[in-house]
């Protein structure tokens, strides 16, 4: 890795991180275990799952067109207005658990972003 490589770069760009998404949230509409999750979003995921891609896209160090197209949006303040409960978190993190497996993103790499959604998550939780 070269001091300039960031993390998007590192999981290999937007490919991945599209496909990862995708991964996720399919996990998250057709698995059961995630019905708590699922229920809390709209009928539709198109837009969440584009929202995703960008946040995380810039989250990661690639471009930036998300933060800068919702500026000073927080998505720890924007969760903890929800409805977060343990289980709910904890399905969130295993859907992503499993969609950064299935997309074979570098072993330490998911390992250390799992650890990180898993803390996110639970900082998320409002009850
Ligand atoms: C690391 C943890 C998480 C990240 C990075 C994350 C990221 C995101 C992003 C980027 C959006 C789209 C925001 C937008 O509308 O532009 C979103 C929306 C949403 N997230 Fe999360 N999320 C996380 C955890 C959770 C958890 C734990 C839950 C529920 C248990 C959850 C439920 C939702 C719901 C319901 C929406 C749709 C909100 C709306 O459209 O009004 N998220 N999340």
């Amino acid at each position: 890795m070269t001091d300039q490589q960031t993390a998007f770069d590192q999981i290999g760009g937007a490919s991945r991180v599209d496909a990862l998404v995708e991964a996720f949230y399919d996990f998250v509409e057709t698995d059961p275990a995630y019905a708590g999750l699922r229920a809390m979003h709209a009928r539709d995921m198109t837009t969440v799952r584009a929202a995703l891609k960008g946040w995380l896209t810039g989250w990661l160090g690639g471009p930036r067109d998300w933060f800068a197209a919702n500026p000073g949006v927080c998505m720890m303040s924007m969760h903890r207005a929800m409805p977060i409960d343990t289980a709910t978190a904890g399905q969130w993190t295993d859907a992503m658990g499993r969609a950064l497996a299935q997309v074979e993103v570098d072993r330490e790499m998911a390992a250390a972003l799992h650890e990180v959604f898993g803390r996110m998550s639970a900082n998320m939780t409002t009850r």
